[in-house]
């Protein structure tokens, strides 16, 4: 079955604000998304925590759905600063990224804490985005599909692969993501194609997202290829302009 006629496979664009915005800028950015936006394509928003609330209530009878950038693996407690995924349902969140490499980096999430971060999301309801992708130093040395292998692997040896049927992945190559430097089709397709071939009797169904340096300019030839189902965008999702031609380029 090609991506067209699969309904599981529904062309997914996620927007993560990362670390950007403030009441008065989002207020802006989502009036112009919510006018531009009609289409079949599923969009996502993702801010930061603070604001979850405010586009929650911007989102309101859109068809544009909320998400998280991340999430603690405990249920509550005393984990100072931390964000349980139960607060994120509370919220109408529907979707929770996890393991995006700036938090594998920076913040040193290690796969072990990912799986736990992904079961937590499940448990909740809520469907996790899992970024893999391989730094540039992996690529350059030819082992990239060794390292997107250790991560997946990380999560099915805990979970299984049914549990795909509720989950998202995104292919996010380091040396991609806010470069300006993208994957080559080729390069991209490659590995779409490898993550797809591990999830067993899932491999046709689950959406897999390609995210790093994804532009109105260049969306149109990722979205083409057989096995990208979407993307996950970060400075293109702070323009209303360059996030809605995405997105269209995606419907
Ligand atoms: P970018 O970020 O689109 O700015 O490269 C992608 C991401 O981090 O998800």
């Amino acid at each position: 079955m090609n991506k067209a006629s699969n309904a599981k496979r529904r062309q997914l664009v996620v927007g993560n604000w990362k670390m950007n915005g403030s009441l008065q800028e989002n207020a802006g950015l989502l009036a112009s998304i919510t006018a531009g936006w009609q289409g079949n394509t599923d969009v996502v928003i993702c801010p930061p925590f603070p604001y979850l609330q405010q586009v929650c209530e911007l989102l309101k009878n859109t068809p544009i759905m909320l998400g998280a950038q991340t999430v603690s693996e405990h249920d509550k407690g005393a984990f100072t600063g931390e964000i349980s995924a139960s607060m994120l349902t509370d919220l109408n969140c529907k979707f929770v990224i996890i393991g995006h490499n700036e938090r594998r980096r920076m913040q040193h999430e290690s796969d072990e804490q990912i799986v736990h971060k992904f079961i937590a999301v499940q448990k909740a309801g809520l469907i996790p985005i899992l970024c893999v992708g391989e730094s540039l130093q992996d690529r350059e040395q030819g082992r990239h599909l060794e390292t997107i292998n250790r991560q997946l692997n990380a999560v099915f040896a805990h979970t299984g692969k049914d549990v795909f049927e509720n989950a998202v992945l995104a292919y996010e190559p380091v040396w991609a993501v806010g470069t300006g430097k993208t994957a080559l089709p080729e390069q991209a397709e490659e590995v779409h194609r490898f993550m797809r071939s591990q999830l067993g009797r899932l491999a046709e169904e689950v959406r897999i997202l390609y995210g790093g340096s994804v532009k109105a300019h260049n969306a149109q030839q990722l979205f083409a290829l057989p096995d990208i189902d979407g993307a996950l965008l970060g400075g293109a999702s702070l323009n209303a302009e360059e996030f809605l031609a995405i997105c269209k380029a995606a419907d």
